[in-house]
């Protein structure tokens, strides 16, 4: 049986993912660069600053900011983003997700985050779900983010446990390649046109249910 579960955030267990989205594609516009839903699926999960040399990089604009413009851009970012999130509260945790949170702690599971974003924490108390994170893996603390497997290995340590114990849930293409390379077992949420067809998805967080967890898992390493 799996011991823990690692969560991504944006995407996982609240609609943010959509915001981080909403925030590119303002300063994106600011600089000349429009951006549609599939470039997006790129940066789902992709540190801010990794994301932001992709942008630049799809507006062949990468040359054209110092370091210092580069850092500006980034911050500009997460103003947009940060000003989105302030009114995120419990009636925003996506369906499905704190049911699952009880049952797996009343199962014992521990449970983990392994989200790229350093605004997981406040989310996280925003809506409420602070008390039932074992662990939280601070993006800050990993030298290299999604798809690198650290942020996820990170995520297993903070509960005492290592990746193959756990489950990893991920609405992203680079986190569920994180995941795989973490050895963690991947659940991804999401459509099989944009995270592939060789693991298990969920197209709702509705279907996350402890025990199609149990049996997915079951199903795969047994
Ligand atoms: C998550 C999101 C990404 C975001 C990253 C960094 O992985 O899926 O879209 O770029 O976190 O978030 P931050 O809030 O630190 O800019
Ligand atoms: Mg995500």
């Amino acid at each position: 049986m799996f011991k823990g579960i690692l969560f991504d955030l944006d995407g996982v267990l609240t609609d943010t993912a959509e915001y981080h989205y909403q925030a590119w594609q303002r300063l994106g516009k600011e600089i000349g660069i429009t951006i549609d839903r599939a470039f997006n699926e790129e940066l789902k999960g992709v540190s801010r600053e990794d994301s932001l040399k992709l942008l630049l990089a799809h507006g062949d604009r990468t040359q054209d900011f110092d370091s210092e413009q580069f850092a500006e851009l980034a911050q500009r970012k997460n103003e947009y983003y940060v000003e989105m999130i302030q009114e995120v509260s419990t009636a925003d945790v996506y369906p499905g997700i704190l049911d699952l949170l009880k049952r797996l702690k009343k199962q014992g599971i521990k449970i983990s985050l392994a989200s790229a974003s350093k605004n997981g924490p406040f989310l996280l108390e925003k809506m409420s779900l602070l008390p039932y994170f074992d662990g939280i893996a601070d993006p800050a603390d990993v030298a290299k983010g999604k798809p690198d497997p650290e942020i996820f290995q990170l995520a297993a340590e903070k509960i005492g446990l290592t990746a193959v114990d756990c489950i990893g849930i991920e609405d992203a293409k680079a986190g569920i390649q994180a995941i795989l390379a973490s050895g963690a077992f991947p659940i991804g949420v999401g459509r099989p046109e944009d995270l592939g067809t060789d693991i298990v998805l969920v197209s709702s967080t509705e279907e996350l249910t402890a025990d199609f967890l149990t049996s997915s898992w079951q199903t795969a390493r047994n």
